[in-house]
Parts: C-alpha cells; structure tokens; sequence
C-alpha cells in the first residue's frame, strides 16, 4: 500500500467555511497533503476527546490506520472500526453495530464520527452521526473521487432498504471534510471514472448554478474544460484536477446552501440520477454509482432533444466526453424494463403521476430543473 505520510504536498490546501440558512459550519478542507489538517481542523470545530473512525477492509483500512496515529498525538481517544465494503455498509444492520459502539465507548455529542472511504461509508457515517443523541460531529476523508465532489458534501446521508437506495435517511451537515487527492492514488480507474461521471454532471449544471447562487465560474465553462483536459491518461495526480475538484465541490456547497432540503435549485445536482438510482438498484448495485448516472444524464439529454429543448449536437458533445472518460452510455443489454420502470417508480421525487426531471435546456450547462415528466410516458424513451 501506498504511504500517504511520505507523499510530497504539492499545491495548496484550501480552507472552506460555509454557512448554511441553518447556520451550520462546513470546513472543506482541499488539496494534496490535506489528510493531515485533520486533527487541527476537527479542533477548530470543537470536537470532543473521543472519535470513531469508520472504514472499509482493504481500500481505506490503510487511509485510517496513518490518521489515527496524528489524532492519538493530539489526544484524541480513536476507536476504528471495519464496516463491510461499498454499499453492503448502508444497511440497518450496521447501522446498529455503529450505535452500539457509539455508545459503549460513552460517545457525548462532542465526539466524532470519522468516515474514511467511499460515498458508501460517508453515508453511513453520516447517518449513524446525526441520530446518536441527535447529533455528534461528523467528519467525512472520502476517498473516491466520487465521493470528494459529491458525496462527502452537501449534506445528505442514508442507508438502503429492500425495495431502494437511501429511503432512510437524513439532512446533517459535515462539519469537516478533508479532501485530498493523494488519497486516490489506489483508486481503480473504474472508480475513477465513475467520479468523473458526477464532475461532468456539475459541467452540465454549472451555468444555472452560477446564475442563481454566488458561485463564479472560471474563465472557461467546465465542459470545455474538460473536454480540453480529459484523455485517457488523465488520472489522480493531474495538476489540473484539484482546481476541477474545488469547482465541483463549490458549487455544491453554494447550491446546497442556498436550497439545504430541495425544494428548489438543489435538484439541479439530480440530473441523470432517476433512471441513475433505478439502473443501479436493478444492476444489484453491480453497476457503480458513476456508470449508472452517465447512462442516466444521456437519457436525460435524449429526452431534452425530443422535447425540442436542445439540439442534437449537445448529445454528440456529451456522448463524446463520457466516452473519453470511460463511461457507458447505453443501459446494458438484458436490462429487464419492467424492473426498471418499477424502480424508476419508487424514486423520491415522484409525485403522484410525475416525477421532477432535471433537463438540459439551450445549451450545456443550462438546465430546467422543474420539469414534471409524466411517469407514464418514461418507457417510451427507455
Ligand atoms: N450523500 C450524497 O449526497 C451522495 C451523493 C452521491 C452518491 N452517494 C452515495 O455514494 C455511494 C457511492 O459512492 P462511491 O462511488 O464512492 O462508492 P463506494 O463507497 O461503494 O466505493 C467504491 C469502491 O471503491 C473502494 N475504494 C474507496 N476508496 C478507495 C481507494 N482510495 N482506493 C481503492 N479503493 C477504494 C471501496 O472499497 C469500494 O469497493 C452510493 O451509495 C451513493 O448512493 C451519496
């Protein structure tokens, strides 16, 4: 395994302070080499003595054994715990296992909840923080890209039941996140891609985010960014994937902020994901996060060309960028359709006879985010 301790810290670490409508601080802490700010921003945030440190056998194992070291130095009591890989962990069953621990190492609402890993164990971590005694510190170290520009921020936590994805599940906000690509070095490039399924989500989003929060884009909008940027050699250790990353996770937090329970500008972040979470619930979650939702924001740009609402050209442009990150793009053959219209059905944003779709509009990077699209008429675009 690949030592972080002796990784070389190259660029900066940016700090993010955010308040919310609910007047709730996030430190985002960004850039290689941030893995070490974490005992000294977690006691910036207050954080009691004690901290449990959630992480998943062999992917993140080593992440948590070298935090654990700096944290006992500054006096921190660690208790580490293992919890079961990718999405196995956001189950009931050990959620309980992790409010059982929480409370026989005395946990008071100071201590924290440390989730080392993927957006499957920040999820968790999130959950079991928010409800133990209502609410311990909770400090997210993803270590997929996936997670560092989506997961980890913003808020949203869950677990899944039989039926679906995250249908329990709460709004808590992190109170630290560290983010630091050294963390990917070991990150399969599956993973990898399927991180950059979600940063090209926020390209297709980013000029309606800009025009309704402060978020201020670079110079060049993020989809000709990555168009420029993204070959196949493109990986981890890109100088130019920090700054890419602090724009993601910006604009979730600013949108997040402005619209903390989504009933407005937040379903932006939605796009793709409707036919996303219902092809990775009938994929058995075989299918990553990443894949399901690139599939998902193709199928959400068909239907803005049939709709008349963008032209074909922007669907080449997409299908262009996800394939250069190795993305799929069409859902897989042997895909039983019953199955996914039903999945499709038990999405949250359904209400009644529609759901609320997120649809590129004019030009990429420019979405409607209140589209109601008769559930109905789904199968026919499928
Ligand atoms: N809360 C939110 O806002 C939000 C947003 C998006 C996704 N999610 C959730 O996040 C989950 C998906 O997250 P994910 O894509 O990170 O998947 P994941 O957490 O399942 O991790 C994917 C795999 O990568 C491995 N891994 C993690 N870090 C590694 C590393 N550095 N090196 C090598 N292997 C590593 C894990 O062990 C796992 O096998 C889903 O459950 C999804 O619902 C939540």
């Amino acid at each position: 395994m690949k030592c972080l301790c002796h990784a070389p810290h190259r660029g900066p670490v940016l700090t993010l302070a955010w308040h919310s409508q609910l007047d709730i601080q996030s430190r985002v802490v960004v850039g290689p080499g941030a893995h070490r700010r974490l005992p000294d921003v977690l006691r910036q945030v207050h954080c009691g003595n004690r901290a449990l440190i959630l992480f998943q056998p062999g992917s993140s194992e080593h992440i948590a054994a070298e935090l654990k070291a700096p944290l006992e130095r500054e006096n921190f009591e660690v208790v580490s715990h293992e919890v079961p890989d990718g999405e196995a962990c956001k189950d009931a069953e050990i959620l309980m296992e992790v409010w059982t621990l929480l409370q026989k190492h005395r946990f008071d609402r100071h201590d924290a909840v440390v989730a080392v890993g993927g957006g499957a164990v920040t999820d968790l971590a999130g959950f079991a923080a928010s409800t133990f005694k209502r609410g311990l510190n909770l400090a997210l170290v993803p270590t997929t890209l996936l997670a560092q520009v989506d997961a980890a921020i913003g808020g949203k936590n869950g677990i899944n039941l039989a039926s679906a994805k995250n249908l329990a599940g709460t709004f808590y906000f992190p109170h630290v996140v560290v983010v630091d690509p050294l963390m990917l070095a070991t990150l399969p490039q599956r993973q990898f891609s399927s991180g950059m399924a979600e940063i090209i989500k926020y390209a297709l989003i980013e000029e309606t985010v800009a025009g309704s929060s402060d978020y201020q884009p670079g110079p060049r909008p993020l989809f000709d960014v990555l168009e420029q940027v993204l070959d196949s050699a493109f990986t981890y250790d890109d100088p130019t994937l920090t700054g890419i990353v602090i724009s993601c996770i910006k604009m979730k937090l600013l949108v997040v902020g402005k619209d903390p329970f989504e009933s407005g500008l937040r379903r932006t972040l939605n796009l793709g994901h409707t036919l996303g979470h219902a092809l990775e619930k009938v994929s058995d979650y075989q299918m990553t996060h990443g894949e399901a939702i690139s599939i998902g924001m193709i199928y959400a740009l068909k239907l803005s060309v049939r709709k008349g609402l963008i032209d074909g050209a922007a669907l080449d442009r997409l299908r262009a960028l996800l394939s250069t990150a190795g993305l799929p793009q069409e859902i897989p053959a042997g895909t039983d359709s019953a199955k996914l219209i039903e999945a499709i059905g038990h999405d949250k944003k359904r209400q009644g006879d529609t759901i609320k779709f997120v649809l590129p509009k004019a030009r990429l990077g420019v979405v409607d985010f209140s589209v109601d699209q008769p559930v109905k008429e789904l199968p026919e675009f499928l």
